[in-house]
């Protein structure tokens, strides 16, 4: 495993969000993280990443434990994070967006600035054109690539599909194919199964805080009894 976390505690103050949650992402394989609105997907990315850092537990990243890491440092280390709310400069064009993400963090590897905009089009079509006036799907795509620009080996996408018409949805799922065939591992929580299952190769469940499943995406996505408990708006 690349990626693992092992009975992890994360609190909000006194409310015990995520509890005893374990998982773990192989390397090169890309995995969903699925359940209803509330259940605790972003607060696991956030802990994975550092920024709401768990109150016990191990989370193993490379063979390393990593859980008293700030985000800064597992940025250098090769964890990325796509947040649910983007983070785009409104008011930088979309290139600069882009070059900060690169000189932020740089590690060597296949990902630059040329290589998102072949796998993205949109942004470089969008290069001059301030965050602020980028379409909520041209936002996505530049968050995300704005993740590759590091070389990450794992990347965390919080809510990819969320908010995009069918047809984006289907070029982003193309373009997370593209993406793991350049040997990246992704990690993505989400609660449209279908993109799921046109994407993922396992998932998890997570059901208030707790993960209640595992399997193999198509089992997942064949269980009506698992879909209908837990999946089912
Ligand atoms: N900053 C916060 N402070 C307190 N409670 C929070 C905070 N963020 C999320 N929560 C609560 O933690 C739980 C899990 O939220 P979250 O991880 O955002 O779920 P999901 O991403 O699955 O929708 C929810 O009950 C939510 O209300
Ligand atoms: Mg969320």
């Amino acid at each position: 495993m690349i990626l693992s976390l092992v009975e992890v505690n994360t609190y909000y103050g006194t409310s015990h969000v995520l509890q005893d949650v374990s998982l773990g992402v192989a390397q090169g394989d890309v995995v969903a993280l699925l359940g209803r609105n509330g259940v605790g997907k972003t607060t696991t990315l956030r802990t994975i990443m550092g920024l709401t850092p768990p109150a016990t537990g191990g989370i193993l990243f490379n063979g390393r434990e990593v859980r008293a890491e700030p985000p800064w440092n597992k940025a250098k280390m090769g964890l990325a994070y796509m947040p649910d709310d983007l983070r785009i400069f409104s008011d930088l064009t979309c290139e600069e967006n882009l070059d900060i993400a690169a000189y932020l963090v740089k590690r060597k590897g296949y990902w630059d600035k040329k290589k998102v905009m072949d796998l993205f089009p949109v942004l470089a079509e969008r290069r001059g054109q301030k965050g602020l006036n980028m379409s909520g799907g041209e936002k996505k795509m530049l968050s995300l690539a704005r993740a590759l620009m590091s070389n990450p080996s794992v990347v965390l996408l919080d809510e990819a599909s969320e908010g995009l018409a069918p047809m984006i949805v289907r070029s982003l799922a193309e373009a997370i194919g593209t993406i793991r065939s350049h040997g990246m591992t992704i990690l993505l929580a989400d609660q449209n199964l279908k993109f799921c299952r046109r994407v993922c190769d396992r998932g998890y469940i997570i059901e208030k805080g707790q993960i209640v499943h595992e399997g193999g995406m198509e089992e997942i996505w064949q269980d009506q009894e698992v879909v209908n408990k837990y999946l089912a708006l």
